[in-house]
């Protein structure tokens, strides 16, 4: 059925460029694959077609269509298939000190397993967002601590240092204990953006837990898996640690009460093998993972007799290397 509003869109020139926030990110952000519309129109009710101008057309509007105008944007845009917001400024970044490299973990290529014997580092990806604070209450209760990738303004949430509800749940959890570390600013894909991009996508990140915590991470981890040999060189210049995983939740595939089950299955198969020590991602983004399956998660870890422990402990390197204080 075509409603009126999309017959309208259909006829609008994509001409005034909205500045909602740029949220190209989404919900499942690590696990929709682009398919790029070639008649203009987008979204759930068009084949999951994503809006791919780079000027214009970027936005995804609510009826379907791709464009920039007020009546694609301005009563937003479906963000798994587009995004708007005017083009980036050129990213502007501060002189940046040489980085020395501390402790033993490499820097500058991907690390896809803890190193001490018995731990599970429980991390999550792609907040802060709506259920951070609950999860951190579970922790709390539950008396372990975990890693945060933390994006730096996605899923058109706001900047985290200028949005008092991130700047506070990220103090928070640094302050009970948990690591954080960085996942870009805008959720990038690191592989596909040029070199001053991919350094603005960390550097403006660092600016803002500077500003939260008063230090930034050296712990990182690519959006959608993605850092080539020319992302892992920038990443080693900036004196970062990628991480990978070897335990693959799946949440984000799995994010409804008659899914997540498959996410439990996949942890306790994995913990049935008894691995030496288990690197488990997940994201706190998702209602499932944040009041269903952690709580399961770390239950079954704790029956199979592992101990949870921050990114940095399980790969042995001492707090003192999880982060730097001079850009
Ligand atoms: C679009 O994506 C949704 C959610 O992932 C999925 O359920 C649906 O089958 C997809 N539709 C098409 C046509 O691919
Ligand atoms: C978007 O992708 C479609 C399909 O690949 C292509 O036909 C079209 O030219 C692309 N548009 C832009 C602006 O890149
Ligand atoms: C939690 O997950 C189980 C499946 O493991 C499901 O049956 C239950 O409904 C879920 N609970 C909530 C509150 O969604
Ligand atoms: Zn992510």
């Amino acid at each position: 059925m075509v409603s009126v509003s999309s017959l309208l869109l259909a006829l609008l020139p994509a001409t005034s460029v909205l500045a909602c926030a740029m949220h190209r990110a989404t919900t499942t952000q690590d696990s929709v694959e682009r398919r790029d519309s070639s008649t203009g129109q987008c979204g759930a009710a068009n084949g999951n077609l994503s809006c791919n101008g780079t000027t214009v057309n970027r936005c995804c509007s609510q009826a379907g269509w791709c464009g920039d105008s007020t009546d694609h944007c301005g009563t937003g845009c479906q963000a798994a298939f587009g995004y708007c917001s005017p083009p980036a400024p050129a990213p502007t970044i501060p002189a940046i000190s040489t980085r020395a490299k501390l402790g033993s973990v490499p820097y500058g290529s991907e690390i896809y397993a803890c190193t001490k014997a018995n731990t599970i580092a429980l991390t999550f990806d792609d907040g802060p967002y709506l259920y951070t604070a609950a999860l951190l209450d579970l922790l709390k209760t539950k008396g372990v601590k975990a890693t945060f990738f933390v994006t730096g303004s996605n899923l058109d949430k706001g900047d985290i240092d200028s949005t008092a509800a991130w700047t506070s749940v990220i103090q928070r959890a640094y302050n009970e204990g948990h690591q954080i570390a960085s996942h870009t600013w805008t959720h990038a894909d690191l592989s596909a953006v040029d070199e001053a991009t991919r350094k603005y996508e960390m550097v403006r990140n660092e600016q803002a837990f500077l500003k939260i915590i008063g230090k930034y991470p050296t712990y990182m981890r690519p959006p959608y898996i993605s850092c080539n040999a020319a992302c892992q060189a920038t990443m080693g210049t900036l004196g970062y640690h990628v991480i990978l995983w070897d335990l693959d939740t799946d949440d984000y595939n799995q994010d409804a009460a008659g899914l997540i089950q498959n996410s439990k299955n996949n942890v306790k198969t994995a913990y049935d093998q008894r691995w030496d020590a288990y690197m488990s991602i997940a994201h706190d983004i998702h209602y499932q993972t944040v009041y269903n399956l952690t709580s399961y998660q770390i239950d079954a870890g704790r029956a199979a007799g592992y101990t949870h422990t921050t990114l940095g402990e399980c790969l042995q390197d001492p707090a003192a290397n999880w982060y730097r204080t001079q850009l």
